[in-house]
């Protein structure tokens, strides 16, 4: 049998030549490098087998639809997978995959120690303060920040990145860990000391509170007014999850309210946009104590290339007859 495939846009080339090398797959690859029009999708699902899928492509009913009853996986280019319609694709037997990876682990929780550090050591706002020609002399008040070390990290959600930054964070720079599941993690305790908390008790502790959680019904807007009041003034938030994890509207009025000191950004509640208002845009923008990057964490090429190579193998396995490794339930 010959496997039609649509790949919503181009990825790196490694997992594209995989699938090539496969006589029983006819790869269809969208040619901009722009996401692809909501029309133009529906049109160039039709009669395939697989697709493809990157996590800005909202891959629901309307897109099965379209695809017809042939339809037999998708196949998403990421970790997270709030872009596809689980239960729709459940219903057709439609099989879903992601990409976890280590590459993409590392990656991730290399980032969000990235904005940590930019955060604490005011490094962005030092670089502007540099480019705009303000440094005239060596001051010992000047950009003054906070260390990281003997601070204390909260993690929420302990997944392989959550894990990751512990890791990092408890041997490398002797941070207190505190964390908050939905399960203990007995494993992550024995390594690193971490310590389980509520996540009242958490944002009541954390110098730094970084979110490790997928999005779901029960973690949209886990972090509200309610939890920004509970954190310290001096703590900031990193989110390199999923935006609506974190109601954005309760943040900017956080940092207008000095409830907290900062946060490092990665990922937005109306992304591509920072904020869901203009109002709050123009906000974020102007305050200094704001890390913003545009949902780069796993932006490496090492990451990169090993999300192409899992989507492709997945799609592999599929064609095979086997169930594959990285199956979404
Ligand atoms: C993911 O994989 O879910 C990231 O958000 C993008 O790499």
């Amino acid at each position: 049998m010959l496997y039609k495939i649509f790949v919503t846009r181009s990825i790196p080339d490694v997992g594209i030549k995989l699938l090539q090398a496969n006589k029983n797959v006819s790869l269809e690859i969208y040619e901009r490098d722009q996401q692809i029009p909501r029309k133009e999708l529906l049109k160039r699902v039709r009669g395939k087998d697989i697709i493809l899928s990157i996590l800005t492509e909202k891959i629901d009913k309307e897109v099965m639809d379209a695809a017809g009853p042939q339809l037999k996986m998708i196949a998403n280019y990421a970790v997270g997978f709030d872009n596809i319609d689980l239960k729709e694709a459940a219903k057709r037997k439609i099989v879903v995959t992601n990409t976890p990876h280590e590459r993409v682990n590392e990656s991730v929780a290399e980032h969000t120690v990235a904005l940590m550090f930019a955060l604490a050591h005011r490094i962005v706002e030092a670089d502007a303060f540099m480019r705009a020609g303000k440094y005239h002399a060596w001051n010992p008040h000047l950009l003054i920040g906070s260390d990281l070390v003997g601070k204390t990290i909260g993690i929420i959600g302990t997944g392989r990145i959550g894990s990751g930054v512990v890791q990092r964070l408890s041997d490398g720079f002797k941070m207190k860990v505190v964390y908050t599941d939905i399960a203990r993690n007995k494993e992550l305790e024995q390594k690193t000391g971490a310590k389980f908390r509520t996540l009242d008790a958490l944002l009541k502790e954390s110098d730094f509170v970084s979110l490790h959680v997928p999005l779901l019904k029960s973690t949209h807007h886990l972090i509200s007014t309610k939890q920004f009041r509970l954190m310290k003034p001096t703590a900031f938030l990193i989110n390199t999850s999923r935006g609506p994890i974190v109601d954005e509207k309760a943040l900017v009025e956080a940092l207008r309210n000095k409830e907290i000191a900062g946060v490092g950004l990665d990922v937005y509640e109306c992304e591509p946009f920072i904020a869901c208002n203009p109002r709050d845009i123009r906000d974020l923008r102007r305050m200094k104590n704001v890390v913003l990057t545009p949902h780069t964490a796993s932006a490496t090429i090492e990451a990169r290339a090993a999300m192409s190579e899992t989507a492709a193998k997945n799609i592999l396995a599929c064609i095979r007859g086997k169930v594959p490794p990285n199956a979404v339930k």
